[in-house]
């Protein structure tokens, strides 16, 4: 079980600003409202050019609601050029801080006020100022990870394999789409790494001599999910009496696989199999459950046969 402040749960159980603003300036959406992890932000700016009222409207878990309404707060009063200086960790901290696996509910937030303030600049026929958009690139787009967190993670931690990579980070551990960029990632990061290495451990090389380099440190070993005859159980009970009906309330279902080292393979089936974002599907619904019921180690992954 995750453990949340106090005002994440003020703001789930008491969300400011839901809805949407009338005759809003700036209208932005990310995620799909029919596949479970969406928000959409609307704000109005005062004379001045600030921000006189937000809003926002979000199909999602407790902590994208806290989080959106707390975002809806932060800006109130800032100009476009200041909000956009907010970042998903402002959102967090303003939250007294969140459960690493619900950090991307911050990264939506700010990925949704950004899209307000495209919105708006394109309503008004201008450019968007280069300056109001995140630097920062997404890696990882089934749990919005970027590519400075993954970075950090493998040289802080010498992770050394994509499933290092999600252990720590989320990242790769959807659709493995991103695989192909974690594993120019690690290389990358792995030459810095060894190089490092080779610097501070060497002898002085002898004037004119050949230098010989320092073997790279062990691979730290990874904690994986221990085999659980009985984590098998739970799962079922857990899909059957929770994700279920949630995706059969819009046409769509799911069937358990297998399961495998704290890997549950599922196939989705129904209206969920031909959506284009079933990966929010699996990670904002039958993950989150699972991981809520059964244990938060647990990854799941979709399989199409
Ligand atoms: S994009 Fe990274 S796992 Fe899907």
């Amino acid at each position: 079980m995750w453990n949340y402040s106090e005002k994440v749960f003020d703001h789930f159980m008491n969300p400011r600003n839901v809805g949407e603003v009338d005759h809003a300036d700036g209208i932005g959406e990310v995620g799909s409202m029919a596949c479970g992890d969406a928000l959409r932000l609307s704000f109005r700016l005062d004379a001045d050019g600030r921000i006189a009222e937000a809003r926002f409207q979000t199909f999602g878990c407790g902590s994208a609601i806290a989080s959106s309404s707390v975002l809806t707060e932060m800006v109130r009063g800032k100009t476009l050029e200041e909000a956009a200086r907010i970042t998903n960790e402002d959102i967090a901290a303003e939250l007294d801080g969140l459960p690493r696996e619900k950090m991307h509910c911050s990264v939506m937030g700010r990925e949704a006020l950004e899209a307000a303030m495209v919105d708006y600049f394109r309503k008004q026929g201008r450019d968007v100022p280069c300056g109001l958009l995140q630097q920062s690139t997404l890696l990882c787009h089934c749990f919005q990870v970027t590519k400075e967190t993954v970075r950090d993670a493998i040289l802080t931690h010498r992770l050394a394999e994509i499933e290092d990579v999600t252990n720590f980070t989320k990242a790769g551990g959807g659709c493995t789409d991103c695989h192909h960029d974690l594993g120019d990632l690690l290389r990358d990061c792995w030459e810095k790494l060894a190089a490092a290495d080779a610097a501070a451990t060497a002898p002085p090389a002898p004037a004119g001599g050949l230098v010989e380099l320092a073997p790279l440190a062990p691979r730290p070993e990874v904690a994986h999910a221990p085999a659980d005859a009985g984590v098998v159980a739970r799962i079922r009970a857990v899909l059957d009496d929770e994700v279920v009906p949630a995706l059969g309330a819009d046409g769509g279902g799911i069937e358990l696989v297998r399961y495998e080292h704290g890997r549950v393979y599922v196939r989705l089936t129904g209206a969920c199999a031909a959506c284009r974002k079933s990966d929010a599907t699996i990670k904002g619904i039958v993950e989150e459950k699972l991981r809520e019921f059964v244990a938060d180690s647990l990854q799941v992954v979709e399989v199409n046969h």
